[in-house]
């Protein structure tokens, strides 16, 4: 980074480095949550012909209000949360880090504050200083779930704009329940905000970036909104969906919300062409989503497999996950570990609680070449 003194950088961003995990050019990524597999050939040519409709037409703005889109999502929706939704209650943008921020422009702010549940996504505390909104966390519980009791009486005494929820949470992988979000819907309902007119309450904002990874039969927060006129659902196409490279992210809620993202959305954010290839994976679905259950398989199995190892003598730390990566732990010297992989070609995320380490899931290759180089590493690491 060099930035010289001269130039009239915000003073709050002066040291501040850009966030992003290592791109390393190495044979077995697993550290930015991504699906392994990539697009068919029968998606790449929708995505080539849809692309080749737009073209045309790229002398004109993009439709703004992406409706083509956004209906295509509330059909996503509907086949894989069950949830009814008109389009109007969708919005989309350049990935969920982008809604997030709308999230922020439109709801946080000077004077206001978002409160979240530590250890989670270490992007939120960006969007807040962003937009210099205040970022408060209530920690987790020792399993990574949510402390439900701390979590109500936070919201009812810091009055923040903005409450949220990751569920599965990044990065330990703990979903919440609907009971626990219920409760969390609750005390915004009852919470007054700070900076906000009286009469005001919290947005409850639930991240569910992982959700199609949750386990069978369990609902998501979006089967809530109906009911809650002060609850968000924040969704990606970038984990399950496996098209992280089109940066298309989109958020659920009733239209009060988003017509407030409408508010702070840049003009015509979202390209013809991101619109384009988005609808061309949503005209295949099923394909896109078609090795999600064999990634829970391999999940599953990662976390039993971690449980038989030992390290220093102690068994290995897991934690539970519904989500496509693991997280686990406590090694005295991560950093060494994550090394020591990395000499390996083996790419894993130091992040979150000290001691802990992310792993996402690979192909059947790729976590057979984790696991081997893990083994060599751990027991290296005790001869230390
Ligand atoms: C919890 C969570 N939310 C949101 C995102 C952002 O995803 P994207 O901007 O690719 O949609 C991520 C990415 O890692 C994440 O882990």
């Amino acid at each position: 980074m060099s930035i010289p003194s001269n130039l009239p950088l915000r003073n709050d961003l002066a040291g501040e480095e850009p966030y992003g995990a290592p791109q390393l050019d190495v044979p077995v990524c697993l550290n930015v949550n991504e699906n392994p597999y990539a697009p068919s050939e029968a998606v790449i040519d929708t995505i080539l012909e849809r692309v080749r409709a737009v073209a045309p037409t790229l002398n004109r703005y993009p439709d703004r209000e992406h409706a083509e889109l956004r209906k295509a999502l509330a059909a996503y929706l509907r086949k894989e949360s069950q949830v009814e939704l008109e389009p109007e209650q969708i919005w989309a943008a350049n990935g969920s880090n982008e809604i997030m921020l709308q999230v922020f422009q439109a709801f946080g702010g000077p004077g206001r504050t978002a409160l979240g549940f530590a250890p989670t996504y270490s992007m939120y505390p960006e969007y807040a200083r962003d937009t210099f909104t205040a970022w408060t966390t209530v920690p987790r519980n020792a399993d990574f779930t949510l402390d439900v009791d701390a979590a109500v009486k936070a919201i009812l005494e810091t009055r923040p704009s903005i409450v949220l929820i990751t569920s599965p949470n990044n990065p330990t992988g703990t979903p919440a329940t609907m009971e626990q979000i219920e409760a969390l819907l609750a005390a915004c309902e009852k919470a007054g905000v700070d900076g906000a007119p009286e009469g005001t309450h919290p947005l409850l904002v639930v991240d569910e970036a992982y959700i199609e990874f949750r386990r069978p039969g369990k609902p998501s927060a979006t089967t809530l909104i109906a009911d809650h006129p002060n609850l968000a659902v924040s969704r990606t196409m970038s984990k399950a969906f496996a098209y992280a490279g089109a940066r298309v992210g989109y958020i659920a809620a009733n239209t009060g919300v988003i017509d407030s993202l409408r508010i702070v959305r840049m003009p015509y954010h979202l390209s013809a062409v991101t619109q384009a290839v988005a609808l061309a994976a949503l005209d295949h679905t099923d394909e896109q989503l078609a090795q999600v259950g064999h990634l829970r398989d391999t999940r599953d199995a990662l976390v039993d497999w971690f449980r038989q190892q030992t390290y220093k003598g102690q068994p290995i730390q897991v934690a539970d996950t519904d989500s496509n990566f693991v997280f686990f732990g406590v090694f005295d010297d991560r950093e060494w570990i994550f090394n020591e992989l990395l000499n390996r070609g083996v790419l894993i995320r130091d992040v979150g609680p000290e001691g802990w380490l992310r792993v996402c899931m690979g192909t059947d290759e790729e976590m057979e070449a984790f696991k081997s180089a893990f083994l060599e590493v751990i027991r290296l690491a005790e001869q230390r």
